[in-house]
């Protein structure tokens, strides 16, 4: 049995931030970052499935088996995902697009993968669909924890990433998964709701079961199935905060499978995140000891 399965395409992404510029194309993506963070904290069995370019497949086997995580490439794209990311001084960022890799269809999973405890839907651009993760939620016993990040994502003119969503899709989508996490430009494009709590409340609203909306260095809502809660941030000074909340999906998920707890898995995550955020790729230092110590610092408190 896998411990997690993270399915999304991996990206090579070039990144700017104030504070730093990558040379080259690094490797990152929602999949592979929660595949990073669960095997970095112990998890034993993690596999990342999607698809990627001929230009960086050779790269990307060895990026990834180099640091324990099994890849599954579906198919070989035309193109490698990637984006330029460019961040300002508020921490708000442009995606421009690199590459596009190909769609992962749910016949493209071999089916051991589907003996999972937990799979991360994690997709960068539009390569999942709704009939991936209703096939999926039909075929395993796996907690599937969302990241829609991809689903509210579209190639705008002159290659510049923007976002919109189909609502009552995404309400179809959301009520398929166990956990949905948006960052808060996702889930105002979801719900329409700028401010955090009501749009975290009208998510809640639109599925059944636990819900975050993630808030970068103001910390992270949670919505457990009955109450409200407002998970802090660890303080720290970001140099690149690419994956943040990829990180915190997969150290969620390696906390909340050892507690059971939601409002210590986000803690948990919320601490892990911030290892994540002090270093740019995918060599970021997480290590359990170093969470569970930045954790204690987290707080947490209930609103309603
Ligand atoms: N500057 C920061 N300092 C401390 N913690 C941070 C910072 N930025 C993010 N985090 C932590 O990471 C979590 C997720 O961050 P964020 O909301 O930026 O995710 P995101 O936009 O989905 O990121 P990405 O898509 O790049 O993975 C936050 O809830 C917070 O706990
Ligand atoms: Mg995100």
């Amino acid at each position: 049995m896998y411990d997690l399965v993270a399915v999304g395409n991996p990206v090579y992404d070039l990144i700017v931030t104030p504070k730093i510029a990558t040379k080259n194309r690094i490797l990152s993506g929602c999949s592979t970052n929660a595949c990073l963070a669960a095997r970095k904290l112990g998890m034993t069995r993690v596999a990342l499935i999607g698809t990627i370019g001929k230009d960086f497949v050779e790269t990307f086997y060895n990026d990834l088996r180099y640091r324990g995580i099994e890849p599954c490439i579906v198919r070989l794209s035309e193109q490698t995902g990637g984006f330029r990311l460019v961040y300002d001084e508020r921490g708000d960022r442009t995606l421009d697009v690199l590459g596009i890799a190909e769609q992962i269809h749910f016949e493209d999973i071999p089916a051991k993968y589907l003996d999972t405890k937990y799979f991360v839907l994690g997709p960068v651009l539009g390569e999942i669909d709704r009939n991936l993760i209703k096939s999926l939620r039909e075929s395993t016993r796996a907690k599937i924890f969302l990241d829609p990040q991809g689903l509210v994502r579209r190639v705008g003119r002159s290659g510049r990433i923007e976002h919109s969503c189909d609502r009552l899709e995404m309400r179809e989508i959301m009520g398929l998964v166990d956990f949905v996490k948006p960052n808060e430009h996702e889930g105002e494009v979801i719900t329409g709701e700028q401010e955090p709590l009501r749009c975290l409340e009208t998510l809640a609203e639109m599925r059944d079961g636990p819900t975050i909306l993630t808030l970068a260095e103001r910390g992270s809502l949670l919505f457990d199935g009955e109450a409200y809660w407002r998970i802090m941030a660890y303080r720290t000074v970001a140099l690149d905060p690419t994956g943040a909340g990829d990180v915190y999906a997969g150290s969620f998920l390696f906390e909340y499978d050892r507690v059971r707890r939601l409002v210590e898995a986000c803690s948990f995550a919320s601490a892990a995140a911030s290892i994540m955020v002090e270093n740019i790729g995918p060599d970021f230092p997480l290590t359990c000891e170093e969470a569970y110590r930045r954790k204690v610092a987290v707080g947490n408190a209930r609103i309603t």
